[in-house]
């Protein structure tokens, strides 16, 4: 049994004052604390930086280190001053966003039953349950755990739309009683409770925009024997768990399980701990990226129970049974796709992956596996597979796994049948860290700056209200934050915008449950003249910025409009970074493109004279200029919308957007971990005269009206930005006829150095009709989905498509046919390497 209270190994020396309230003070860092309060006082009227780099605003040699607070508890977002509103709710003047549980009767004391309270803190002020809500944008909000320890005696149930977010200070305990019963839901936090009937309150797939941060899930009371969860998360798109410990049992015949997803479209959780258990992780989804998770004593860390594809990147198995159990569903019907695991390391744990692949396997492709830099540490059996048998010996000392993978290979000509050690990918120096890692930073949550660092840009005149147009206003809050080193707190609102906001280098923007920047307005509506919404940085500029938990968007037609123009010339060593920062173009309240205004029309042939031309939304939605360099994309979902989220029955829409993520950076350097792309008119991902990128997972929808109209309606084709050109034709395979001017997933043009870990590039419709696709192989919805033109050092890990004619496309020659890579609903290539 562990100790009453939690220790981080940080907070070593915590202790507790009194039964009430915990206190968390350590003398060394105590002292440390006063000498900089010091400092800090002194220049108190520019809080953050130091007097000599205040005098030097550029170059930006360091960041300035933070005073941290007077309280070593005290966190910013609990203290500011809460101004966030919802500017579409029915009633915004009575919708609260900001909730503390203590407002509503929590106790934190580690004796109360807080279960009641903190479920009030959630569901109050009419906001979307499960089982009666099926999704809205109206309703958002934070729900903040100070420091404590919660005592719950059942499940805590999340709702649409909702942050619960810790103190990341003085990271709060949610415990279960020994008598937890899941009476409410499914785990100590239920994501997506069961309703009666044994239905998901939410659509696993449609559950998007919210988030889990600082916490510890601690389960060790709850009787070793019963089979307790700490987290239900079937989940989609723009979601995340961030920083949080799993505390469960340890003894022998523990059934706990930290972590359970079962379903959904993910998806990305990062910096989590998982100690003893059954099952650190139950993961099963169509895909996912995971970074820096950390498994100590659990029986199988991770229980892998299906997926398409999923990247594991930076995870540590320590002293556990099974590492990764991959073999769902055994040899004769392996229900995973594939997994990508890289930049790992497995010690003391007798076998490190467990897969169901064998030569006889079925399907032909499941259970595609790669491996890069993997080290292990006592791990006599790396890679175990069919019947048990050793697919890769490991050692009871250490080794170092450069690339190993089985599946189907491209290298570049295939398919071949693989099983073994390859060549690793050429790992650009500038996307590494000295450990020979790629690049990775989580989430800032700037939890070590007194909330005098922070400005809210309701304190500029901007309104957020959603009917008041902000751009000056606006303007001047992120110019002023950034000229007195401060971050901008954008509250929760809808901020209209008809000009182009700049954010300049050394900018730090950090946004309230998905703050909203809505593009409106003629500025923003030439076709021929398209003008970006958010311009970060200029040409030439240097520099550094991060923008976290917001959403840029845009409101009725918008020809013109690029959502996101990144110009920033950043060093590799200290990159620009958006985290958690997304489009969402229609669909919701406030877009004016709604089921009302956009209605699907499958019979209707739709030409270029009876288009609907209101519904025409954005020109390009993130722009990576030629000379920018250095970006780091973590979690981000460009998302066209293909439903009204407002509606309860998620009727489909037809909203056009031209295109994607278009990279085209001669410098180069960017890191895209966990995101995707979806319903673009001509490509989701491009990359044109790019060098060095790591990207995974990346994940990509055709439009489901195409070919009704076909990709080159309605943007007009653009040289200069490297548009793809679509054949008029159509393909056929037998007696079937597949349409060929469907948008692109992914395309790499006259660029080198790309690395993909992990793809899933899906065509579900063929003008809204499934049956091209749901029969999962033999039918196919369009022609070709990716293609690489005239580029080297091109590598793709685990490429896996759905109802898609062909998977690859090489220098204008169809490379992979997908009925040669069967893997249940998708089609899978495992290893594809590029000739030079
Ligand atoms: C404000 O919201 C609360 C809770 O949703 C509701 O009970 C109350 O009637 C509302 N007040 C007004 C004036 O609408
Ligand atoms: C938890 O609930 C169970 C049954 O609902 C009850 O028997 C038990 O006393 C409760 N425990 C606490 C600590 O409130
Ligand atoms: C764990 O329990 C099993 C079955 O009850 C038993 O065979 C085994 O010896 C136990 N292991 C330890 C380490 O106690
Ligand atoms: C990984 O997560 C742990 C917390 O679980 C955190 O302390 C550490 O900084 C993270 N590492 C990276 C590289 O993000
Ligand atoms: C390894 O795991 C076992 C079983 O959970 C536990 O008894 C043992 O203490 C662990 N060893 C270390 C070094 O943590
Ligand atoms: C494989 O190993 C597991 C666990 O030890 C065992 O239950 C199973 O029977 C074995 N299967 C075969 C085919 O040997
Ligand atoms: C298209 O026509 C079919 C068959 O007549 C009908 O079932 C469907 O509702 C129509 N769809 C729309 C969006 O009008
Ligand atoms: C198809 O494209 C070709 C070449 O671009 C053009 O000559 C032809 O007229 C087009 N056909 C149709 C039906 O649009
Ligand atoms: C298409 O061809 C397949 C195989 O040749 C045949 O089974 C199928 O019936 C044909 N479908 C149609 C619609 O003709
Ligand atoms: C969908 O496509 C299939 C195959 O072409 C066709 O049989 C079916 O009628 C279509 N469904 C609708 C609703 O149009």
């Amino acid at each position: 049994m562990r100790s009453a209270l939690y220790l981080t190994p940080l907070l070593a020396a915590i202790r507790v004052t009194t039964a009430q309230h915990v206190h968390y003070a350590i003398p060394e860092v105590e002292e440390n604390v006063q000498s900089m309060m010091g400092e800090y006082h002194q220049y108190a009227h520019y809080p953050g930086p130091s007097p000599t780099y205040w005098q030097h605003p550029k170059p930006r040699p360091t960041k300035p280190v933070p005073p941290p607070p007077a309280n070593q508890c005290d966190y910013w977002l609990a203290d500011i001053k809460h101004q966030g509103i919802a500017a579409f709710n029915p009633d915004p003047s009575n919708y609260t966003v900001f909730r503390n549980v203590k407002d509503f009767g929590a106790k934190g004391d580690g004796v109360t039953d807080d279960t009641t309270a903190i479920n009030n803190a959630i569901s109050s002020g009419g906001r979307c349950a499960p089982g009666t809500c099926a999704s809205t944008t109206l309703t958002p909000a934070v729900v903040y755990f100070p420091p404590g320890v919660y005592m719950i005696n059942s499940s805590i149930i999340d709702y649409y739309y909702t942050q619960l977010i810790g103190n990341p200070n003085c990271i709060p305990t949610i415990r279960a009683f020994a008598t937890f019963s899941g009476d409410l839901g499914l785990g100590l936090i239920d994501g997506d409770q069961y309703q009666a009937g044994g239905v998901l309150g939410f659509g696993a797939t449609n559950v998007f925009w919210r988030q889990i941060r600082n916490f510890i899930i601690d389960m060790t009371l709850i009787p070793a024997t019963s089979s307790a969860t700490g987290i239900h998360w079937p989940t989609a798109q723009a979601t995340s768990i961030q920083n949080v410990v799993f505390e469960m049992s340890s003894a022998n015949g523990t059934q706990h399980q930290g972590l359970f997803i079962e379903s959904g479209s993910g998806g990305f959780v990062n910096d989590l701990i998982f100690n003893g258990g059954l099952n650190g992780g139950v993961f099963g989804n169509q895909q996912f990226t995971m970074r820096n998770l950390t498994f100590n004593n659990v029986v199988t860390a991770i229980d892998q129970n299906w997926d398409w594809g999923w990247t594991y990147k930076s995870i540590n198995i320590n002293n556990c049974s099974v590492g990764l159990d991959m073999s769902s569903g055994g040899a004769t019907a392996q229900a995973v796709g594939s997994v990508t695991f890289i930049d790992s390391s497995i010690s003391n744990t007798p076998i490190g992956i467990k897969t169901a692949h064998g030569s006889d396997s079925q399907p032909p492709a499941g259970g595609s596996l790669i491996l890069e830099n993997v080290a292990l540490s006592n791990v006599p059996i790396a890679v175990q597979g069919a019947d048990n048998a050793t697919a890769l010996e490991g050692t009871p000392t250490n080794t170092h796994i450069a690339a190993w993978g089985e599946g189907h290979a491209y290298t570049p000509d295939g398919p071949s049948v693989f099983e073994g050690s390859f060549a690793p990918a050429d790992r650009p120096a500038s996307l590494l860290r000295g450990d020979g890692k790629y690049y990775e930073r989580s989430k800032p949550q700037y939890q070590q700056y007194p909330v005098s660092s922070f400005l809210s840009a309701r304190d500029f005149g901007a309104t957020g209200n959603g009917h008041t147009d902000d751009t000056a206003a606006l303007q001047r809050a992120i110019t002023t934050a950034r000229a007195q080193h401060r971050i901008l707190f954008l509250d929760q609102g809808d901020y209209l915008v008809s000009s182009t906001l700049y954010v300049p280098s050394g900018s730090r923007i950090v946004g309230e449950s998905y703050s909203v920047i809505l593009s409106y307005g003629e500025y923003f509506n030439n076709i021929n003249k398209p003008q970006p919404v958010v311009r970060l940085g200029l040409s030439g500029e240097s520099g550094s910025l991060e923008m976290s938990d917001i959403i840029v968007s845009t409101q009725g037609q918008q020809r013109g409009a690029v959502l996101f123009e990144y110009n920033l010339n950043s060093p590799s060593s200290s990159p620009s970074g958006l985290w958690d920062v997304h489009a969402r173009i229609g669909g919701f309240a406030g877009s004016d493109l709604q089921l009302a205004e956009c209605p699907t029309t499958p019979n209707t042939t739709v030409t270029a004279t009876n288009l609907n031309q209101d519904c025409i939304a954005a020109f390009l939605t993130m722009h990576i200029t030629p000379s920018s360099s250095g970006l780091y994309l973590e979690n981000n979902w460009l998302w066209v919308a293909d439903h009204d989220v407002e509606d309860p029955l998620l009727t489909q829409i037809t909203i056009y957007a031209g295109r994607g993520l278009f990279v085209e950076s001669a410098a180069g350097t960017f890191w895209l971990v966990g995101t995707a792309v979806e319903h673009h008119t001509k490509y989701q991902y491009q990359f044109a005269d790019t060098k060095n990128a790591f990207a995974g997972q990346i994940q990509t929808e055709t439009p489901y009206y195409q070919p009704n109209p076909s990709a080159p309606l309605p943007f007009p084709y653009v040289a200069s930005l490297n548009d793809p050109q679509f054949p008029n034709t159509t393909a056929v395979d037998g007696n079937v006829t597949i349409p060929n001017a469907d948008a692109w997933g992914l395309r790499i043009v006259d660029s080198s150095n790309i690395l993909i870990y992990g793809a899933g590039l899906y065509s579900f419709f063929d003008n809204y009709n499934t049956t091209c696709s749901d029969q999962g192989n033999g039918e196919v919805c369009q022609d070709r989905i990716a293609e690489i033109v005239a580029s080297s050092g091109i590598t793709l890990y685990n490429l896996n498509t759905v109802g898609t004619h062909y998977q690859l496309e090489v220098d204008g020659v169809n490379v992979a046919y997908y009925a040669d890579n069967l893997n249940g609903f998708i089609d899978t290539v495992a290893l594809f390497k590029s000739s030079s």
